[in-house]
């Protein structure tokens, strides 16, 4: 261990943020992946070990190209992390929740003209040795907006990761508040704060704590009372990143209704829980219709897991199938005759209508025609205009103070 408890090297511009032209990188690096970038370079000549570096949720490869780039250009030469360029590649591992930051890594290593890590599956619960964490020296991430994915990834790496293991996560000022230092202190031992650059600042984990209980899979049962039929017990799920915990969004709970009181509902054979979060619709919908078939799908490996573990849960795991995948890519054009979609309003911290209109026009593409797809938003959004001219006839099914239902036909 170079440094002793409580202290951290001196951070300064290094050659790790100097010497990699970014100028290819779309969108191009933030202030925080430089300060986090120079900050593990401070590790890393200080004497901590360059090999086993574990990238986690890196949006755009701004962590991970710097980083392979130094290590491929080094390999070979005497004294050097990597042997060959076939190690440097495997040095640097990467996992990211969602499927966006694999694609965005992927298409800009093209652009760098580098080899694009191989991104890590995010473990089943029951791995014994998983391959992202085992071993890892080193763990470069951006602090998390929920505190349950930072709980579970400062779990994983506790567990798994390598007794000299250094995490170091970074965070704008104006969005770290100190449970997230109380998070990562029942993990490890040493945690600091260091000195903060550009309105952002690293915290610094180490010392992984001996018996640490898992709180995930987090669970909560629901009663959930549809107008005119016997309460139904549900079951939620969550793990890390999936929306919203185990919690029961108040949208959906109203689409659920909506959905259950309009005549001729499901009538298909199966359906789409579009962006199936903990999977609500999912095993909701498969509880109280025993023919019906369900494909969950969303791009969060968290929430992809969460819904298969909600599905257990509830028992009905035999007729939910589970997809990771961005925006139906992976589903045939007018192949589907029902799916049901809250979509999300955020993409990173921003609130943006682009998400939910994206994923409007995915759906659209993946109706038959005569296809319905039943969906809830904030009624200050503009989207039944969008489902009206990507979908076709659009109808209210509900409405309450912030929620609206709506059901569109696929013209
Ligand atoms: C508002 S949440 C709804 C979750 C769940 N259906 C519920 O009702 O509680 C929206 C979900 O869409 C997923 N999502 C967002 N963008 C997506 C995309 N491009 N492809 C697939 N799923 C996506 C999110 O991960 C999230 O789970």
């Amino acid at each position: 261990m170079p440094f002793p408890a409580g202290q951290t090297p001196d951070v300064q511009p290094s050659a790790l943020t100097a010497n990699f032209d970014f100028t290819p990188l779309s969108p191009p690096p933030e202030a925080v992946d430089l300060l986090l970038l120079d900050t593990a370079a401070a590790w890393w000549e200080n004497g901590h070990p360059r090999e086993d570096v574990l990238i986690l949720d890196d949006r755009t490869g701004a962590l991970t190209l710097p980083i392979l780039d130094s290590l491929i250009t080094e390999a070979g030469t005497p004294g050097a992390a990597c042997a060959t360029v076939e190690e440097a590649v495997t040095a640097v591992r990467v996992l990211a929740d969602e499927l966006g930051a694999e694609r965005a890594l992927g298409g800009n290593a093209r652009r760098a003209e580098l080899p694009a890590p191989v991104p890590a599956e995010l473990p089943s619960l029951d791995e014994p040795a998983p391959a992202a964490f085992t071993g890892v020296h080193t763990v470069l991430m951006h602090l998390p907006r929920s505190l349950e994915t930072l709980t579970d990834w400062a779990w994983l790496i506790r567990e798994h990761a390598a007794p000299d293991v250094v995490v170091l996560a970074v965070g704008r000022d104006k969005h770290m508040n100190h449970s997230m230092n109380q998070v990562l202190e029942k993990n490890f031992t040493d945690v600091s704060a260091g000195r903060g650059r550009s309105k952002s600042r690293v915290l610094t984990a180490r010392g992984p704590r001996a018996d640490v209980p898992r709180s995930a899979p987090r669970k909560n049962t629901h009663t959930v009372t549809i107008p005119g039929a016997p309460a139904t017990e549900l079951t939620l799920c969550s793990l890390g990143a999936t929306y919203g915990g185990t919690k029961l969004d108040p949208g959906t709970r109203l689409m659920l209704e909506a959905v259950e009181a309009h005549p001729g509902f499901p009538g298909a054979e199966y359906l789409i829980d579009f962006g199936s979060g903990n999977g609500t619709v999912s095993a909701f919908l498969a509880l109280r219709h025993p023919q019906l078939k369900v494909i969950a799908t969303d791009h969060s490996a968290s929430a992809v897991q969460s819904t298969q573990l909600t599905a257990e849960a509830n028992g009905v795991a035999d007729r939910i199938e589970t997809v990771r995948d961005d925006a139906l890519s992976r589903f045939e054009d007018g192949s589907a005759e029902l799916i049901l979609l809250n979509p999300p309003f955020h993409q990173g911290n921003a609130v943006d209508p682009g998400a939910a209109h994206r994923l409007i026009r995915a759906a659209a593409r993946v109706l038959a025609p005569g296809g319905r797809i039943y969906s809830v938003w904030n009624s200050h959004l503009k989207h039944r205009s969008v489902l009206s001219k990507e979908v076709g006839i659009t109808e209210q099914l509900a409405r309450d103070a912030r929620f609206t239902v709506t059901v569109s036909t696929k013209r």
